[in-house]
């Protein structure tokens, strides 16, 4: 009885293999993708018949980090982002023996995909040169991976208290528009959520880290819709605040003391040297600042600068209070000599 058993299943199995393989060879590619699509309302999204949400994992491979500016405290990005989710109603497992099917840019408009926007963004661009910069692939199990070229602008408020030694965190926030957390759910992809390009370099700051986070820490747009967050930290580099306002400052105070190795009766040459370097110390000071939005509360470089100000206004007031103290000597010796000085003058 067993072995009858054993047979009739691996007979029919073979038989059915036989059948679907020649079934296969005679199904036209073209023909079937027309007729999935036939059936396939791109307007609906995947779960529209039952209640689990679409899982979507999200990704983003960042090509540059191009400007991060304090004046508009924004920071402007190029970046692939990749979304992955599972479609039940397009699955073709048995059908083809392809794997994956890449689909041409004008027929993903046939596909449903995500509606994933930018939270914080200010501008964004998506890329056609020399067509839409989009792929589209789609996996014999339903799944499908759909890949974005976007340009976009986003805000990232920054504190500038310790500028410029200070450390900023921009961040992105990834939401669904339109569907709730109940119909979308998008989740960072496990590994390489987020792939920085090596050849992200920028002038002024280090990328020093990426954080993705499930969720986002002040959900905006509305609590009940799904939000994923990935923060920049991003450390200033201060080689050029060292060369471009530390050194000259400090040799700038430095200047001011040379006026203590003068003669007191070099007046011109004390008072021209003190006026002069507390008006180039208050020039730096408005450059090292010009690039800053004006913001009312006290940053380190402000302190920097009034401590050297004070420095070299302290050398100039130095010089009128010797010279005071000078004269007053002088007359007091003269008058040593000089008896009718005592005298009231009449
Ligand atoms: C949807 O959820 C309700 C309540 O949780 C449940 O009773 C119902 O069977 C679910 N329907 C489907 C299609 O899963
Ligand atoms: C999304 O990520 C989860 C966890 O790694 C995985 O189980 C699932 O298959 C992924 N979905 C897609 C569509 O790749």
């Amino acid at each position: 009885m067993k072995p009858l058993t054993v047979c009739v299943t691996v007979c029919s199995g073979l038989l059915l293999l036989s059948w679907s393989s020649e079934g296969q060879s005679n199904i036209m590619k073209t023909d079937f993708i027309q007729a999935m699509f036939e059936e396939y309302d791109s307007t609906l999204p995947p779960n529209f018949e039952s209640n689990e949400s679409v899982k979507v994992n999200v990704s983003l491979y960042v090509n540059s980090i191009d400007s991060i500016s304090e004046q508009s405290m924004d920071f402007t990005m190029n970046a692939f982002v990749e979304q992955e989710w599972c479609d039940p109603r397009l699955i073709f497992y048995e059908m083809i023996t392809d794997e994956y099917f890449e689909l041409d840019s004008r027929f993903m408009v046939k596909v449903w995909v995500p509606d994933l926007y930018f939270t914080n963004e200010k501008r964004a661009d998506f890329h056609s040169v020399t067509v839409p910069n989009k792929m589209l692939h789609l996996y014999n199990n339903g799944c499908i991976r759909y890949r974005l070229r976007v340009s976009l602008t986003a805000s990232c408020p920054m504190n500038l208290q310790k500028y410029p030694m200070d450390t900023q965190i921009c961040s992105l926030y990834l939401q669904s528009f339109a569907f709730t957390r109940k119909t979308i759910e998008f989740l960072w992809k496990v590994d390489k959520a987020v792939v920085t390009g090596s050849s992200v370099e920028l002038p002024q700051f280090t990328l020093v880290d990426t954080v993705t986070k499930g969720t986002c820490n002040e959900n905006i747009g509305g609590s009940d819709f799904t939000c994923i967050q990935v923060d920049f930290n991003l450390r200033r580099n201060t080689g050029f605040y060292m060369i471009q306002i530390y050194i000259p400052t400090i040799m700038i105070v430095l200047l001011s003391w040379v006026s203590f190795w003068l003669s007191i009766d070099a007046v011109p040459a004390r008072i021209s040297l003190g006026i002069l370097t507390v008006l180039t110390m208050t020039t730096q000071k408005g450059a090292a600042i010009s690039s800053l939005p004006r913001v009312s509360y006290v940053k380190a470089i402000d302190v920097w600068m009034a401590v050297c100000l004070a420095f070299v206004f302290a050398a100039l007031l130095e010089f009128a209070f010797v010279n005071v103290m000078q004269r007053r000597e002088q007359e007091f010796d003269d008058c040593s000599l000089e008896w009718v000085c005592e005298q009231p003058t009449v």
